[in-house]
Order: structure tokens, then C-alpha cells, then sequence
């Protein structure tokens, strides 16, 4: 595991190996006084002389090895979380660039709440064991381990005595150890589902509050979060023996040593100064092998998040290669193309084409395969099977930045960054000048609801764009779209929020944006894609069949379904409005 987390701090690897040294240095200071404390004592077991001066001198020296040891931990601490610190920010860094290459499935499967665990508390873990365990650990195990070779050289025998409690200790230890080691899986798993649980839950506030706390989702919010004050609580109290145990055995160093000490110097075998010699050096050792082995303690947890962190960091990215774009022009293929979200297959081997510069409608009931298909263009996913192609090139032989310079993607649901709107457009084309801005948000029909906004353009959108009404967000992602400018779109229910008015405006500035693109565009109301050049339809993840309106309605039973839908529900608004119901 150090080897692994040592790998991560790069070129802060050394400043790791300096801080482990210098905070070494300061704990010889910190236990050099109980020898000098030693010289102090030893002339009056002896009854031998000791000057005032000398005695002042020994003094003098305990307090600047205090001195010492404060300037040098200082010291120590700076190196360690500079380490740490750099480490924590490159691997968040990393770990955002390989989620980004990562298929969108694999990160939502793993929730925002647990993400966010990763991305702050799994990499916050790596700070105790740059910071601390490893530099201060080490050097809290190698002071000790040189006393205890300096109490053999004095006398073995009190040595030995003076370790003889350690095995009792070690053992407390183990147990405890047992314990977190058995639990710390399910106590993770109770974290995790606790997490993603309130996080679920904020984001779902507006349904709680309409449908009340009764529902599922605050039961679960209250089952995951006693379940995990149960668990972590019945988890502490099974360790907190054995940690108050070893940690009152641990220091106790002269529990034998004193007494058979004693008995050893009356009988002649070891000598006065020489155990008290062996008890200063011990009574040094007690709290820095107390502190070693609480940093011990922490590893097995630090190992468990290392391993969490890594298997976000080792998920298999997207299949793409680096490769810029290079197809032929701008056509769009789906060649037998197959994908599962999960095991559950959702289109089953759709094939069809959209020459370069045609306009193509895919239509289909809700949840036929619309959007996913959409998505596997703009390869938020690797196809299960079968391939996608743009000007003839798989989009898994390019790289996905490529691959989005061709493409402008309007999504179904719109996320917008809590921005301005302003910047939100701006990220279609990040050297775009305000004017250019400006320009598309006009063409996107923005206008009109940014003159009512108190600071227009400059508003911030809110958290995921929430301060916005669903229409008003889909604008505002078209001129994003409008000012990307790229040569294929895909627009999937671009104006589904419209009201009429503002659908005729919008479509008029779609009009404009697609021309002379390849574009694929979904669309429910079907009228507005009676002229589309090709129309595919999706039933149930199959396609059903491709061609133009007039043939469709003529050849086509899922599309025949799908138009007689569509013209009742138009005649039952247009009876609406006339009063008749
Ligand atoms: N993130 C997801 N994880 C698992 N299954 C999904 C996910 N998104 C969609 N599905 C499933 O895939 C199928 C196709 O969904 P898709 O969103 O492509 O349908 P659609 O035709 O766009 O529907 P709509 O017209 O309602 O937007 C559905 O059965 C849906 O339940
Ligand atoms: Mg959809």
C-alpha cells in the first residue's frame, strides 16, 4: 500500500522521504532529555558530586532539545502536508479526467453520493498516511527501535523486562484489529448507501414535499441513516476494549522492569545505574510506540479507501483511440448496433443511415430507444454490439474530443453549470466574443425571458440550471448549440417545453442552425417532421422501418400507430381550445 500511495506523489516523493527524516531527528530530541535526565540522577544514586553549573547545563539542554523537537516536528509536518496536499490535488485531477473518459453508465451506477465520497474523503484518507502514518509513523517505530537496541547494550536482561509486556499489548491490538478488519466492508457499504440515499433525497425534495415524508424515499432516508448510526455505534463499542487495553499495556514499560529490576540489582546481577539507565530510555519509548501503533491502526481503513479510490481509477474508459477526425464528410451510420445499460438489451441490432447533410427523424413510443441511440453518436457509451459511424469513421476510433467538434448535442435534459448564462452559451465555443454570444442566445429565443431577469445574460443559472423553467434551460442549451456551430446536430426534443408561440420562433431558429448539417432530430410532435428526409422508427429498440412520411404511413403499422396517436391528441388540444370540453 505505501509503495502504491507513494507511486501517486510523484516528484513530492522525496519531499515525503525528507519529512520521515527530519521528523526522525526530532524525536531523537524529544527523548535525548530522559538521558540527560539520566545524568542528572545517576551522580545521586552514586553519591557522587554534581555541580550547580553542571546540573544548570543538563537543565539548559532538556529545554533546547524541547526547543529542537518543536522547530523539527514543525519542520517535519510542513514537508509531509505539502506532500500530501500536492498528492491530493493531482489525484483529484486524475481521477475527474479518467471519470470523464469513463461511459456515462459506469458513473452513474456508482451514485453522486458515493462519488463525492471518493473524490473527498477516499483521496482525504491518502493526507493521514502522507502526512502522518508514513512519515510519522516510521519515525515513531525507529526512535524505539534504537532505544530498545541501546537498553540490549546496557543490559539484556532489563531489556527484556522491559519489553515483556509487549506481546499482551500487540495482542489487544489484533483483536482489535480483527474486529475492524471483519466489519469495515459492511460498515463502507452502510456509508455509501447512506450517502447516495441523501443525496437522492435532497435532489428529490419537490417530490417529498408534494407527496409527503411518508413516501418511499424518506423511509429509505431514515432506514439508511439509523442503519448506519447502528452499525458504526455497535462497531466502536466492539473495539473500544481492546484499544483501551492496548493503549494502557502498550506504554507500560516498566510494569516488570521495575520490580524484577530491583530484584536483579539487590542480588547483585545487574547494577543500580545501569537500571536506571534502561527505565529512562523506556519510560522515552512508552508514548512514541503508543503513537506508531495508533497510525498502525488507521492502515487497514486507509487500505480499504485506496482500494475504492482505485477501482474508481481503474474502471475500463471509453474505447477510443487518439486519432483526430478524419471521415469522409459528415454521414451518419448505425450499423447493427446493440446496447444494454445494464443486462436488460434496449436496442437490439438498428441499422440505418443519414446521408451527409440530410435531416433525419427518429420517432418511436417513449422508451423505444430514441435517446440512448442519440447518445451512443455522441458516444456517451460503447455499443454493446455493432458499430457507429461518422463520415465512416467508428466514433470509437477517434478521440471523444474529436468526435465532439463534429457534433453538437442538444439533450433531452439540460444541465447548465451555476454560471452565468452568458458563460453557460459560451461553452459551445469557449473564444467566442460577448457580441457572438449575445447573437445566439437572441437566435435561441432567449431574449425574451432574459429582459424580465433582473441581471439579464449575467444571472447565474443555479444549481444545475434550476433557476430556470425546462424551456428556458432547453434555449438556452440551442444556443450553446447555435454558437458551436458544428456541422452534425442532434437534437433530441429541442422544443418539447415550447409553448406554441414560442415553438414556431424556436423552430424557425432551428431551421437556421441546421442548415446545410446532418442532423438527426427526435421529435414526439410528429408534424413538425413530416419533411424530414428520412424517418426512422424505433419500436421497442428495434427499427421498424426507415423512409419518408408518405411511404411510412402506407408501409409502416408502428408508424401508422404513432401518426393516428399523434393526430387525436392534435385534434383533442385543438377541441380544447375551441371550449368543447
Ligand atoms: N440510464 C439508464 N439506465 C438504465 N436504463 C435506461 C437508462 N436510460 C434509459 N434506459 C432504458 O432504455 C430504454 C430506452 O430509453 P430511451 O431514453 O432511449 O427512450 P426514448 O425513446 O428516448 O424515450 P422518451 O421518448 O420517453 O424520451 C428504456 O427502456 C429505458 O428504461
Ligand atoms: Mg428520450
Amino acid at each position: 500500500m505505501f509503495k502504491k500511495v507513494l507511486g501517486y506523489t510523484g516528484k513530492y516523493r522525496k519531499t515525503t522521504y525528507l519529512s520521515a527524516f527530519v521528523m526522525f531527528f526530532g524525536l531523537v530530541a524529544n527523548v535525548t532529555p530522559f538521558l540527560l535526565v539520566y545524568q542528572i540522577i545517576k551522580p545521586l544514586l552514586m553519591k557522587e558530586p554534581l555541580s550547580l553549573h553542571t546540573a544548570l547545563l543538563y537543565a539548559s539542554g532538556i529545554a533546547l532539545c524541547g526547543i529542537l523537537h518543536a522547530v523539527l516536528y514543525i519542520k517535519g509536518l510542513d514537508l509531509s502536508h505539502k506532500s500530501a496536499y500536492n498528492t491530493l490535488k493531482n489525484l483529484r485531477i486524475s481521477l475527474q479526467k479518467k471519470l470523464e473518459a469513463q461511459p456515462l453508465g459506469a458513473i452513474q451506477i456508482k451514485g453522486t453520493g458515493a462519488l463525492k465520497k471518493t473524490f473527498v474523503d477516499d483521496i482525504e484518507s491518502i493526507e493521514l498516511l502522507l502526512a502522518h502514518a508514513l512519515p510519522e509513523g516510521l519515525a515513531n517505530l525507529a526512535v524505539p527501535a534504537l532505544i530498545f537496541i541501546g537498553m540490549f547494550i546496557v543490559d539484556w536482561k532489563l531489556a527484556l523486562l522491559c519489553l515483556a509486556a509487549l506481546p499482551v499489548g500487540i495482542l489487544c491490538m489484533g483483536v482489535m484489529y480483527g474486529i475492524g478488519m471483519r466489519e469495515m466492508k459492511n460498515w463502507y457499504a452502510a456509508a455509501d448507501k447512506m450517502n447516495n440515499t441523501i443525496v437522492e433525497y435532497v435532489n428529490g425534495m419537490d417530490v417529498v414535499k408534494v407527496f409527503g415524508r411518508d413516501g418511499e424515499s424518506y423511509k429509505r432516508f431514515e432506514g439508511d441513516v439509523k442503519g448506519y448510526r447502528d452499525f458504526t455505534f455497535a462497531w466502536y463499542k466492539a473495539c473500544w476494549p481492546w484499544m483501551a487495553l492496548y493503549a494502557s499495556i502498550l506504554p507500560c514499560t516498566a510494569l516488570f522492569a521495575l520490580p524484577i529490576g530491583a530484584g536483579l540489582v539487590h542480588s547483585g546481577v545487574s547494577t543500580l545505574p545501569d537500571l536506571a539507565l534502561v527505565l529512562c530510555m523506556a519510560f522515552s519509548v512508552g508514548p512514541l510506540f503508543l503513537k506508531a501503533m495508533t497510525f498502525m491502526s488507521t492502515i487497514p481503513q486507509i487500505n480499504h479507501k485506496i482500494a475504492e479510490l482505485e477501482k474508481t481509477l481503474n474502471t475500463p474508459p471509453l474505447v477510443q483511440t487518439g486519432k483526430p477526425f478524419s471521415g469522409k464528410g459528415h454521414s451518419i451510420a448505425f450499423e447493427d448496433v446493440r446496447f444494454a445499460y445494464d443486462e436488460a438489451e434496449v436496442l437490439h441490432g438498428v441499422s440505418f443511415r443519414a446521408p451527409e447533410g440530410s435531416l433525419v427523424a427518429l420517432v418511436g413510443e417513449s422508451g423505444s430507444g430514441k435517446s440512448t441511440l442519440a447518445k451512443l453518436l455522441v458516444h456517451f457509451y460503447d455499443v454493446t454490439g455493432g458499430a457507429v459511424r461518422l463520415g465512416g469513421q467508428d466514433v470509437r476510433d477517434m478521440s471523444v474530443e474529436a468526435l465532439n467538434d463534429e457534433i453538437s448535442f442538444v439533450a433531452q435534459e439540460q444541465f447548465l453549470f451555476n454560471i452565468s448564462l452568458l458563460e453557460n452559451i459560451r461553452l459551445g465555443k469557449l473564444d467566442a466574443t460577448d457580441e457572438e454570444v449575445l447573437a445566439a442566445a437572441e437566435k435561441a429565443q432567449c431574449n425574451e425571458f432574459l429582459s424580465r431577469l433582473e441581471k439579464g445574460i449575467h444571472t447565474l443559472a443555479g444549481d444545475g440550471g434550476k433557476q430556470l423553467s425546462g424551456g428556458e434551460r432547453q434555449r438556452i442549451s440551442l444556443a450553446r448549440a447555435i454558437l458551436k456551430n458544428a456541422p452534425v446536430i442532434v437534437l433530441d426534443e429541442a422544443t418539447a417545453f415550447m409553448d406554441p408561440e414560442n415553438e414556431e420562433k424556436m423552430n424557425d431558429a432551428i431551421a437556421e442552425l441546421i442548415e446545410n448539417k446532418t442532423v438527426i432530430v427526435i421529435a414526439h410532435r410528429l408534424r413538425s417532421i413530416v419533411e424530414a428526409d428520412v424517418i426512422a422508427v424505433l419500436d421497442g429498440g428495434n427499427l421498424a422501418a426507415a423512409g419518408r412520411h408518405k411511404e411510412l404511413l402506407s408501409s409502416c403499422e408502428a408508424y401508422q400507430r404513432l401518426w393516428n396517436a399523434h393526430e387525436r391528441s392534435a385534434a383533442w388540444s385543438v377541441n380544447a381550445e375551441g371550449g368543447n370540453i
